[in-house]
C-alpha cells in the first residue's frame, strides 16, 4: 500500500525477534563495522527501546535506544541504503527522541564515528551538540577510530 505520493505507508513500530534476519541484512549493508547477531538479540531480549520503520512491507530501519535516571542513550540508529536520503532517519530521530521526553528523561546522548559526518550533519539538525571525544572508541581498518561525543536536553 502507498501514500497519494507513491511512497509507502510509513510506520515506527517495535521490533520483535522475529525481525532479526532483516535487522542484521540492513545492518551488514549499512555499517563497514556491523554490530552482531548477538548485540541485537541482547538489545530485543532486554528493556532497551527497540523501533523498526515500515514501509510497506519492508522493515526499512531501527533506532536502539536505552535510557536510566534521566538520560536517554541512542545505540543505533539506522536506514536501509535503499532508503536513505528521504528523511526516514530524521523520522525515526524525531520519534525516538518524543518518546524519551515521553519517560521523563532531560538528556540524550549518543557517540557517532568521527568519519560519518552524514550522520554528525543529521544530529546536528535535531538540536545534538558535541560534547566531547572518545580516542580510539571504534573498531577501524587497521586500527581504531574516535567517537565524537554529542548531547541534546529534552525539554
Ligand atoms: C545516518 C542515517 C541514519 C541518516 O538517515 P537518512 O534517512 O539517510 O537521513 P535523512 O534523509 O533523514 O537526512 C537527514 C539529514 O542528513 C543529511 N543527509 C542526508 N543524506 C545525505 C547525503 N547523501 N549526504 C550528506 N548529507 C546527507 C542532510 O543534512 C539531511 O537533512 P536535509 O534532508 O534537510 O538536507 C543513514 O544515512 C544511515 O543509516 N546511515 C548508515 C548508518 C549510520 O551511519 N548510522 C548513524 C550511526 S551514529
Amino acid at each position: 500500500m502507498s501514500n497519494p505520493g507513491g511512497k509507502p505507508y510509513a510506520l515506527i513500530r517495535r521490533l520483535t525477534i522475529a525481525d532479526i534476519d532483516r535487522i542484521i541484512e540492513i545492518e551488514r549493508h549499512a555499517y563497514p563495522h556491523p554490530w552482531t547477531r548477538g548485540n541485537f538479540l541482547d538489545c530485543l531480549r532486554s528493556s532497551y527501546g527497540c523501533f523498526g520503520l515500515q514501509l510497506g512491507e519492508d522493515l526499512a530501519g531501527y533506532s536502539i535506544f536505552n535510557w536510566a535516571v534521566g538520560e536517554a542513550h541512542l545505540l543505533n540508529l539506522c536506514v536501509g541504503p535503499k532508503w536513505q536520503g528521504q528523511s526516514y532517519g530524521s523520522l525515526m530521530l524525531e520519534r525516538t527522541i518524543d518518546f524519551v521526553t515521553l519517560r521523563g528523561n532531560q538528556s540524550m546522548f549518543l557517540e557517532v564515528r568521527a568519519s560519518n559526518p552524514r550522520a554528525v550533519v543529521l544530529y546536528k539538525k535535531h538540536g545534538f551538540k558535541v560534547i566531547g571525544h572518545r580516542r580510539g572508541y571504534y573498531r577501524a581498518d587497521g586500527g581504531r577510530e574516535d567517537a565524537i561525543v554529542m548531547g541534546l536536553q529534552l525539554t
